[in-house]
């Protein structure tokens, strides 16, 4: 979703602004555009509908020089995906360009106040609004470019993160955020760098000053970073390093993200756990317990709130903290729970979960959290991201920096974090004996080693997903632990390949789904040997005998269902609660490679966002 990149210093601003939106391209968009201030001092603004190649191949006759500008990918919200839709907007005078993540819900009403003041505009964007409005109270009122963005931060309702460049100071970005994430990252040279998240500032300096909500930055190239809020109080940055290294952003050899993503998840997992549970294998540790204990185990009720692929993990948690803990979870979209007037009590812990740290709706769902007096825990994977900085404590899943759009490597990173906190929990309340404690988290170490197993499957899936491809919907059935894998089956397959997918509870396939089986109907069924395998073994015979095409996820030498499944992807051995970490990698490199055999976009599937920062 919409991608930010800025620089201002001494170096050539496009190449890295462009390079810049190209590490960008995960999050999904469907314009780019770029802003430069020429060395002759004009406002240069070049924007085309499209990739970011589409975009450098407008700008190649064009002049790029100069040392500062900003950049952004932009994903439609208000306005169809076109070059005059895209971002950078500028002013009615020519003298401000600017760049715009989030949205400002009060724009029309804005906008119908410059246009009764005679302000013209060219796009349908809630984001020309917001150019439009500063350099109108700029000029009506004298002000300076930060006194009139103050002014004009207070009309504004909404959710922003903003850069600004202004043809009359060539040597300053102006930029500010609002419940949308930016980062500031501090060159070595007096130089700034700008974006929406660590990824295109990696490779120039690692260290980094992440703006909270309502902080305005001027990035002055040979001037100490300066914050203030649109009150004008002066604000310290705090500085962070990021480890983020180039090759953990880069392809490394596979054909997509996605793939490399797959494959990475045996060392995702290590480093996961790793300096939490011990060589021996005999304990685990998470600070967040340690240092809060007291409000996890005397918590009456979890609350795990979540969006999507997050969603799916927070149902096996679920599972997890009841099983190992007996204290009750609920799991709830974030985007409905901070709506619905939820219940929330002040012994409730709610456990956020999100890969970015940044989707809209769990943060909103903390916030509510928060004001109704529960304790809130978040599990992320972007270090320093929102999320993680609005919650009380958390666990990072440390799965490194997840780049494919469909969500692989932080679901298994969010599922084992899961298992750690329940774990760990269960022994804080002696819910769990000591050999059974021993035994699990002795399996879960061993969890890195069956992916790398299940990964085998590879060059078979490869082989099947063909057969697939015709398909116009499917169905994926699991029961138990399996369940929420099969409806992160089904998501991965809508996602990239566009083929309509459902997951099910297998025992619910009679009550309306087995209206929908025939021939052409592909079901995909999680059948691993666990307390629930009679049943789903009768669940494929109902299948079977509508005529339902049936590959079957079996445990490793299952012999039984081989007989009536069409396919069979054999899966190693584990515990029942664990067989969720092994079973999602097939499903994964199914939905990976039917829709390679589309020849879809994978890493950047249509319509979706990697991070979604607005509701
Ligand atoms: C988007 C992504 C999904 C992801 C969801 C939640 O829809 O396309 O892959 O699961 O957001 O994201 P989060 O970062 O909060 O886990």
């Amino acid at each position: 979703m919409c991608g930010i990149v800025g620089y201002i210093g001494q170096r050539k601003a496009y190449p890295i602004l462009i390079k810049g939106l190209r590490r960008l391209e995960y999050r999904g968009y469907d314009s780019a555009g770029v802003a430069l201030i020429s060395p002759e001092g004009d406002l240069r603004v070049f924007k085309s509908k499209g990739k970011v190649s589409d975009l450098e191949a407008h700008c190649q006759d064009k002049d790029t020089g100069g040392t500062a500008g900003i950049a952004h990918t932009r994903w439609a919200t208000h306005g169809e995906p076109s070059a005059t839709n895209a971002h950078p907007h500028y002013s009615a005078s020519g003298r401000l360009a600017l760049i715009h993540n989030g949205i400002i819900e009060n724009y029309l009403t804005l906008k119908e106040n410059l246009v009764a003041r005679g302000v013209a505009f060219r796009s349908a964007t809630d984001t020309e609004v917001l150019v439009q409005l500063v350099e109108h109270i700029m000029l009506a009122n004298g002000l300076s470019l930060l006194e009139a963005l103050q002014v004009a931060l207070h009309q504004v309702i909404g959710a922003y993160a903003i850069a600004i460049l202004d043809r009359e100071h060539p040597d300053t970005i102006v930029c500010a955020r609002q419940s949308s994430p930016l980062v500031v990252g501090l060159g070595a040279d007096g130089d700034f760098f700008l974006a929406s998240d660590a990824s295109p500032i990696a490779e120039y300096t690692d260290r980094v000053v992440y703006l909270n909500d309502g902080d305005i930055a001027l990035l002055q190239a040979g001037h100490e970073l300066r914050i203030v809020n649109i009150e004008n109080e002066a604000q310290q940055p705090t500085v962070r390093h990021i480890d983020v290294t180039l090759g953990q952003l880069e392809k490394g050899g596979y054909p997509f993200f996605m793939l490399k993503e797959i494959f990475e998840q045996p060392d995702c997992l290590l480093d996961c756990m790793r300096g939490r549970i011990n060589v021996e294998a005999t304990r685990i540790t998470l600070s967040a317990v340690i240092d809060y204990g007291r409000q996890l185990t005397q918590a009456r009720r979890f609350i795990i709130v979540g969006c999507g692929t997050s969603w799916h993990a927070a149902l096996i948690g679920k599972q997890l903290i009841e099983s190992l803990c007996r204290i009750p979870v609920e799991v709830e979209y974030a985007s409905e729970f901070r709506y619905r007037n939820p219940v929330i009590r002040a012994d409730d812990v709610v456990i956020a979960i999100s890969q970015s740290g940044e989707t809209a709706d769990t943060l909103a769902a903390i916030e509510l959290a928060r004001s109704a007096g529960a304790f809130v825990f978040g599990i992320s994977n972007a270090i320093g991201a929102s999320i993680p900085r609005h919650t009380q404590t958390g666990v990072y899943i440390h799965v490194g920096p997840e780049i494919g759009v469909a969500s692989t490597k932080a679901f298994t990173g969010q599922v084992t974090v899961l298992a750690m906190l329940a774990l760990c929990l269960a022994r804080e309340l002696s819910a769990i004996s000591d050999a059974a404690y021993a035994d699990m988290v002795t399996e879960l170490t061993r969890i890195p080693d069956k992916m790398r197993q299940a990964l085998r499957s590879n060059e078979q899936i490869e082989r099947l997903a063909p057969i697939f491809t015709y398909a116009r919907n499917c169905l994926y059935l699991g029961r138990g632990y399996n369940y929420p894998v099969a409806l992160e089956g089904a998501l991965k397959l809508k996602e990239i390949s566009y083929i309509h997918a459902e997951g099910y509870p297998a025992a619910e396939m009679k009550h309306g789904p087995i209206a929908l089986i025939d021939s052409e109907m592909p079901v995909f069924v999680i059948a691993t040997r666990d307390t629930l395998y009679e049943k789903v073994v009768s669940n494929i015979q109902e299948v079977r005998a509508r005529g339902g095409r049936v590959t079957a996820l079996v445990t490793e030498g299952d012999t039984r269902i081989r007989q009536f499944a069409d396919h069979v992807i054999e899966l190693p051995d584990t515990l029942e609660c664990f067989q969720p970490l092994v079973a999602a990698i097939p499903l994964q490199l199914l939905a990976y490679h039917i829709a390679v055999c589309k020849g879809k976009d994978v890493d950047q599937p249509r319509n979706l966002a990697k991070s979604v920062t607005v509701e």
